[in-house]
């Protein structure tokens, strides 16, 4: 890849920055659609994030993304947020817009949705989710569990698509803070929609739900506890979405035992990334191109 004073410039802070995958994820789509576009590592110290972010116009950067720990840090600079980034007070993909202006989005939940598409069937026309056939009902029954910035994401983003959400953290209050939040944030959601709840309730949610989805951090590394209560089989037919890409999870390991439908966070990773890059530069992301870069 050569730089010049041509190439268009997107990037990616963090602190620390140097595990990030994204910058070959776009790289290559960058070069798959000869684009003269670029993607850097932004490693941006917690006290600079201001003059970071604030520097991107003066720069001629197109954008950014925004991962840990700068997602919330980032929102008092925006002109502009999309509606999922109000609700979910978190950012991760900045546009500088022809006038220097910023629009901060976050694409996490959208990019958990377009990966989860593929596991079930089509959406309704109004873009409800549907159960899997095996269920009975009309409402995707959904335990996300955590209620970190990853946990709000995507349960906004399912209430939004009409699934029942049962949030369990390990810390309670954050649970019943997440679901206080979302449901000022979804005024129009079914009653009911979203529930807090904590950790000891996993057995009695767990033949609940259709789809459970570990957004904590457990797993992250080897000798990590589960996620999850082993008192608590899995269904077969369930589906399992660790949002962790980094390794394969015990977590995954089980639900795969159980005859469950295991699934880990790396589609997520592209998704989220997808959105972005057509958020930049207008065009189709190329999604196998992407997910192709993250095998090699
Ligand atoms: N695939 C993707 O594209 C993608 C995108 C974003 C994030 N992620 C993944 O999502 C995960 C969470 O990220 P985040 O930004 O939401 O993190 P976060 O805001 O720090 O939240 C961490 C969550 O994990 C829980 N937790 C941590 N240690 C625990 C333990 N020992 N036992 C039980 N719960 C524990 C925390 O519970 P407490 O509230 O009780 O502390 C909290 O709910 C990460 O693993 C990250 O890799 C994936």
């Amino acid at each position: 890849m050569e730089i010049t004073g041509a190439t268009r410039l997107v990037g990616v802070f963090g602190w620390p920055v140097s595990h990030t995958l994204s910058p070959k994820m776009h790289n290559a789509a960058f070069a798959a659609l000869g684009l003269d576009w670029a993607y850097l590592p932004l490693p941006v110290p917690p006290e600079r994030v201001g003059d970071a972010v604030r520097g991107l116009p003066a720069l001629g950067f197109a954008g950014a993304n925004v991962t840990v720990p700068h997602k919330q840090a980032v929102l008092p600079f925006m002109d502009e947020l999309t509606p999922d980034a109000r609700a979910i007070a978190a950012v991760n993909t900045i546009v500088v817009r022809g006038d220097g202006s910023l629009l901060g989005h976050s694409t996490d939940g959208g990019g958990f949705l377009a990966d989860l598409a593929r596991l079930l069937p089509p959406p309704r026309s109004d873009g409800t989710l549907r159960p899997q056939p095996w269920r009975s009902g009309e409402t995707l029954h959904a335990l996300v569990l955590g209620a970190g910035g990853a946990a709000r994401a995507i349960a906004y983003a399912l209430v939004r698509s009409g699934a029942a959400v049962l949030v369990l953290n390990r810390t309670l209050a954050r649970a019943q803070e997440l679901c206080r939040g979302l449901a000022e944030a979804l005024p129009d959601a079914q009653r009911g929609a979203l529930e807090p709840g904590g950790w000891e309730r996993i057995p009695h949610a767990a033949g609940w739900a259709d789809l459970i989805v570990n957004c904590t951090s457990l797993g992250l590394h080897e000798g990590d506890a589960m996620p999850w209560d082993p008192a608590a089989p899995l269904l077969s037919g369930q589906i399992v979405y660790d949002t962790i890409y980094n390794r394969p999870t015990e977590l995954l390991a089980y639900a795969r035992a159980c005859g469950a439908t295991a699934v880990a966070g790396l589609g997520m990773l592209v998704q989220q990334g997808a959105l972005a890059f057509e958020m930049w530069t207008g065009l189709p992301a190329p999604v196998d191109v992407m997910a192709a870069a993250l095998r090699t």
